[in-house]
């Protein structure tokens, strides 16, 4: 049976620059001024008392994890019903989420570079917009309104685009940018995915090697690397979304830096209800493993640029704790490693001389999405 896009699939055909790199419209011009850069992402509550409306918020979200049409009311029950359990792990893991505060260090870090390496855009002024926790999309889109801003990157922190995340952080920014500013006064590009960034995938490589040298040189070669990423339900891979895609692209990419030194395998964690979910699932693959004598193994988070309730509660405390296997580690999070900071420089920068709007993989739907909003915000952005 042949598949057939529909008329909504295709937004247009993108002219292609050397770096196979949309161009049929370049980045906006505008006159001189602070250039804006939007860190989007999950985000997750810094304290406490924010657990029950991020949690509300993401099940609310039909992009993320789609319930059908009673989406509201039961993210409301799931959200009060999970809340208490969700408030405890982020007791347990120091009271709240890092995710903010590494987003922001990240931010200014990254644009202090830019000034340097793009006088001709400078000053960059960075920002976050966060999907389910403070700050908000609108907030953030208030506070660059009050700074000035007329020109602006959308830069995913989730380095492979799935619609869940990425899609999910665009629709919003369009949704917001439709009530906020109808004139569009400011001007919008949108770096939608760099899975295999050579400064990301240096990155992920030199965590590794930090972390193999803690093993003896014996049975440091024979150290299973499981590269765990957020899971996706089969409803989503279902639809033709790109992410497992190029989770496999980024991991295969690592390995190659590492010269194919370990035997590795890609898995998916943070599973959430009875529903089919892309596996094989992280905690599994790891109780699995030891069973059969496989003891040394490290666990590296391969689609977070910052560590959160996923890699520190979920990847340290309930698989490796409770394991209690000496050999089982994790790589260190990207966070504020200086060599992760230049990549994101180095990303911006390039989408800068690139002169796109967008990546040519942004102009193509999933195959089966049958959403208005994902062919409406595509147009905004490419339009710009
Ligand atoms: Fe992928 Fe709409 S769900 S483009």
């Amino acid at each position: 049976m042949s598949l057939r896009l529909s008329a909504r699939a295709v937004i247009r055909p993108p002219i292609l620059n050397s770096r196979g790199l949309a161009t049929a419209t370049s980045l906006p011009k505008v006159s001189r001024g602070p250039t804006g850069i939007v860190l989007l992402n999950m985000g997750g509550p810094s304290t406490i008392p924010e657990v029950y409306d991020f949690l509300y918020r993401l099940f609310a979200d039909g992009d993320l994890i789609p319930l059908g049409r009673y989406q509201e009311p039961l993210a409301r029950f799931i959200a009060w019903r999970r809340t208490p359990k969700i408030e405890h792990h982020y007791e347990e893991i120091g009271g709240g989420s890092p995710i903010r505060k590494w987003s922001e260090f990240q931010a200014t870090e990254m644009c202090k570079r830019l000034d340097k390496l793009s006088p001709e855009t400078a000053p960059h002024k960075g920002y976050v917009a966060f999907r389910y926790a403070k700050p908000l999309t609108d907030e953030t889109l208030k506070q660059m309104q009050h700074d000035g801003i007329k020109r602006a990157i959308a830069f995913t922190q989730y380095p492979q685009y799935s619609c869940s995340t990425t899609g999910s952080s665009l629709n919003e920014l369009w949704k917001v940018t439709k009530s906020l500013d109808p004139n569009s006064e400011i001007k919008w590009s949108v770096i939608d995915r760099w899975p295999t960034h050579s400064g990301l995938v240096k990155t992920f490589a030199q965590l590794i090697k930090d972390k193999l040298k803690e093993y003896d040189e014996k049975v440091r070669d024979k150290v299973i690397l499981l590269f765990s990423a957020h899971s996706l339900p089969m409803s989503v891979v279902n639809r033709g979304d790109p992410y497992p895609a190029e989770v496999a692209a980024t991991a295969h990419s690592v390995m190659r830096e590492l010269k194919f030194t370990n035997p590795y395998r890609l898995v998916w964690q943070s599973q959430v209800g009875p529903s089919a979910w892309l596996g094989a699932q992280t905690s599994d693959t790891v109780k699995s493993l030891v069973k059969k004598g496989q003891t040394n193994i490290i666990l590296v988070p391969i689609a977070f640029t910052s560590d959160h309730i996923e890699t520190l509660h979920e990847l340290d405390l309930e698989i490796i704790k409770e394991t209690k296997v000496e050999g089982i580690k994790r790589a260190e999070s990207l966070n504020g490693h200086p060599m992760f900071i230049d990549a994101l420089a180095d990303v911006v920068h390039s989408h800068l001389k690139d002169g796109a709007v967008a990546s040519n993989q942004y102009h193509m739907q999933c195959p089966m999405c049958k959403k208005e909003v994902c062919s409406d915000s595509r147009r905004f952005f490419l339009s710009q």
